[in-house]
């Protein structure tokens, strides 16, 4: 029986300490997340240095807890994988560092992870992904339609031209009063409310693929303003449902065209946003009976490692190490297709 491949991953993309040790890209048997939300919610948003600090302060810790809870020693690892892009460079720095260091100090191969592959491949810790698989990422950075057609295999079919998804709900949060992240409380606040504003559906006149999420935002915030100006009070949860019915309305109906021009096997969700409870919804609803709809536990849906270690897994197979110059690179992206 071939032996068993554990890898020690590391993900510091953003806010989250992370470091897990996965078996065969499929077992976690450690995921340890630090997360830094506390710090960085009376600025409202993540504050790059702020991060790379607390990353530096956790790292080790994190390492240590990673190995001890998986009862894994570094002669059992067979590589050590880092997220090395997209994110803040100070942060994935930190990462690399940890990473490199035990692999030039163990002699272990060092696998580079795009961690936008590690959040897609985050489904593969649930259920084994079949090719060709549609991806939708939607996270507090990212928001994109992704064709996957073998292992490792990506291609971007639509991307956002400005804010995105996690982010319109953190901004429209902040409109509201609720702290930052805010998708969490929308996302409650929506299953109580109406929608009654019917906020525009952008981008949905156009024939590509691409989101647009900042018109949105814009359309909640005059309306707070302009019932702020003439005395009128909203019913906030009314906001809050209008604003995720649109969303929800733009993501499934271009998942939609996606999968019409490119039929596939799976819809992998992934991201932070996959834990929104009506994007789950309306996603079964429109997509079960067609294909099998495949969303990461909560804990995997948001920034990891055992993601990070999912990935590097096929990596590893392919034989693709990194050398010890292996470099952040924040702007880190997956080749672009344009619908035609
Ligand atoms: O993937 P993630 O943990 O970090 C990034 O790589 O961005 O995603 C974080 C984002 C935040 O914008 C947060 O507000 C959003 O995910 N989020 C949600 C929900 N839970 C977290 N958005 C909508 N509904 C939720 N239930
Ligand atoms: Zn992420």
């Amino acid at each position: 029986m071939a032996k068993d491949v554990l890898i020690l991953a590391f993900e510091s993309s953003c806010d989250e300490t992370s470091v897990a040790v996965v078996k065969n890209g499929r077992e976690v048997l450690s995921n340890i997340i630090a997360t830094q939300i506390k710090s960085h919610q009376r600025f409202g948003g993540v504050v790059p240095e702020v991060a790379s600090r607390h990353h530096v302060q956790q790292i080790i810790h994190c390492t240590d807890l990673a190995l001890k809870q998986a009862q894994v020693a570094y002669e059992d690892l067979a590589a050590v994988a880092v997220t090395y892009g997209p994110g803040l460079v100070g942060s994935l720095l930190i990462g690399l560092m940890g990473a490199k260091a035990i692999s030039w100090a163990h002699d272990l191969p060092l696998i580079g992870v795009n961690h936008l592959a590690g959040h897609i491949y985050a489904a593969n810790l649930v259920t084994p992904i079949k090719y060709p698989a549609m991806a939708l990422v939607v996270s507090g950075g990212h928001t994109e339609l992704v064709r996957v057609s073998a292992p490792g295999d990506f291609v971007i079919l639509g991307d956002t031209r400005d804010d995105a998804v996690g982010e319109a709900f953190d901004k429209v949060g902040r409109m509201l009063g609720v702290n930052y992240p805010a998708g969490k409380t929308i996302d409650q606040w929506a299953q109580i409310g109406q929608d009654t504003f019917n906020f525009p559906r952008a981008m949905l006149e156009e024939d590509n693929l691409d989101f647009s999420f900042s018109g949105i935002k814009s359309a909640v915030i005059n309306t707070i303003h302009h019932a702020d100006q003439i005395g009128q009070t909203l019913n906030k949860k009314d906001i809050a449902a209008s604003f995720q019915a649109d969303v929800i309305d733009i993501l499934v109906t271009k998942t939609k065209w996606a999968l019409e021009k490119y039929p596939a096997q799976q819809l992998i969700v992934a991201g932070g946003v996959a834990a929104n409870s009506g994007l789950r919804q309306r996603l079964q609803q429109e997509f079960a009976q067609q294909l099998e709809v495949v969303f990461p536990p909560l804990r995997l849906c948001g920034d990891n490692a055992a993601m990070i270690g999912a990935f590097a897994y096929i990596k590893y197979q392919k034989h693709q190490f990194a050398t010890l110059n292996l470099n952040a690179d924040p702007s880190l992206d997956f080749d672009y297709e344009t619908l035609e």
